[in-house]
């Protein structure tokens, strides 16, 4: 426990009218109720970039500065609170970036990328879990590890930690899936599934044994996906539907596979005018449901809604014990094992610049970047 270096190296956000710096820190000690743990890796997602810049489109992701960026990570525990009962040290854990407030499960926000605004969590947010995962050392709740079988991911089914990573886009849909009630067997449309959680939700709704309709613009993209899929499971039910813009049309081509019984929906802002989640609700059966996870004012068919008796549902990430199941059925292998599941990019802290870049574009199914916080070598060369 007392093996924590005094300092580490931190990828530190002062203002988001500054670069990022990669800076010597003050290693955080474990206090009541915390875990420190030794980061292996950390996800980066498509717009952080935007988020610490202070780009326009993301100026609503309020955080306090000056932080350690990062949200979710794998690690291995270093070191303990007094009252962790079951996490060890040197265990690998998932460690989870929604933070909930202990006295008021309504409180909640996602490590150093957006305090939510309210005044619970941004106190939380501001004296208490402001640091993030791009460093080589992070400070989070206990409860928010969660614990890896380190044995069977990495030894039997092969994963590399990093690789491992891609659970922090997983864990988003499946989040949004099982708020739903998805049912293996179901037929869900996926809209749009070129993008990053669009992605993942057709491998995870594929692991939970449900019938895929992935729906997106970029038709060559739907055939890449399509292919990722059937290669690592031969006989997983995908189909893709291109949408055309025309909101009758795009329904007629989702009734051709039958009934349909639910549908998530990762529409982007600059989505928001797209007709493709009133085509769904057109041609989703009499009590679909609807889960609604992308951050955007898209507007429904209200009359159809009703009529049809169609559950929309909106969902904000995932509960805790989501991941308890998530990892169940990873640990189950229900994905495709080893390299198939994803393409890591992985960089260095120092290389922060060309991995933010990275992550805006290599997006999609199988696809994914990361940080390594201990490596210090520069491999953006790798992309
Ligand atoms: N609820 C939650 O907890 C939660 C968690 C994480 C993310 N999100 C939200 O999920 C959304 C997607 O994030 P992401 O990282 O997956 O984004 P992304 O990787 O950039 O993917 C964006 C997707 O939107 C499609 N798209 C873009 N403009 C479109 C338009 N005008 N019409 C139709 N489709 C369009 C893209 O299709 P093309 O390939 O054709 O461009 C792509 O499939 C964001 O709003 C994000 O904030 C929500």
């Amino acid at each position: 426990m007392s093996s924590l270096p005094a300092t580490h190296r931190a990828l530190v956000l002062a203002d988001k009218s500054q670069p990022l710096a990669v800076q010597s820190y003050v290693t955080p000690s474990p206090i009541h109720g915390s875990a420190v743990v030794e980061i292996l890796s950390a996800g980066v997602v498509s717009y952080q970039r935007e988020i610490y810049a202070g780009a326009a489109t993301h100026a609503h992701y309020s955080l306090p500065t000056p932080l350690v960026t990062g949200m979710s990570g794998i690690g291995r525990i270093a070191a303990l609170g007094p009252d962790a009962t079951s996490l060890q040290p040197g265990q690998l854990v998932f460690v989870d970036c929604m933070i909930r407030a202990r006295d008021d499960p309504a409180t909640a926000f996602l490590l150093a990328i957006h305090d939510s605004g309210t005044p619970g969590s941004q106190k939380l947010a501001r004296n208490v879990w402001r640091d993030g995962t791009f460093a080589e050392y992070a400070r989070v709740p206990l409860e928010n590890c969660i614990p890896l079988d380190e044995k069977r991911l990495c030894g039997e089914l092969g994963y590399e930690v990093h690789d491992l990573m891609y659970m922090d886009y997983m864990l988003v849909p499946y989040g949004g899936l099982r708020d739903i009630g998805l049912q293996p067997g179901d037929a869900v449309v996926i809209s749009p599934a070129t993008g990053g959680y669009g992605g993942a939700a057709v491998l995870v709704a594929v692991a939970m044994g449900a019938r895929v309709i992935a729906m997106g613009r970029n038709e060559a993209e739907l055939v890449r996906l399509k292919k990722h899929v059937l290669s690592s499971s031969p006989s997983a039910g995908i189909e893709t539907v291109k949408m055309t813009g025309d909101e009758t049309a795009d329904a007629e081509s989702l009734k051709v596979f039958g009934t349909i019984d639910a549908a998530i929906d990762f529409t982007p802002p600059k989505g928001a005018s797209s007709s493709h989640v009133r085509s769904i609700v057109r041609a989703i059966r009499k009590g679909g449901r609807i889960s609604l996870m992308g951050l955007n004012d898209n507007p429904v068919v209200p009359w159809l809604v009703v009529s049809k008796e169609i559950s929309l549902r909106g969902k904000l990430m995932y509960e805790r014990e989501d991941m308890v199941y998530f990892t169940k059925m990873l640990e189950g292998g229900l994905f495709p094992s080893g390299k198939h599941l994803v393409d890591t990019k992985v960089f260095s802290l120092g290389d922060w610049k060309e991995c933010l870049d990275a992550a805006a574009r290599h997006t999609g199914i199988g696809k994914h970047v990361v940080f390594s916080p201990r490596s210090r070598v520069h491999d953006s060369s790798r992309v």
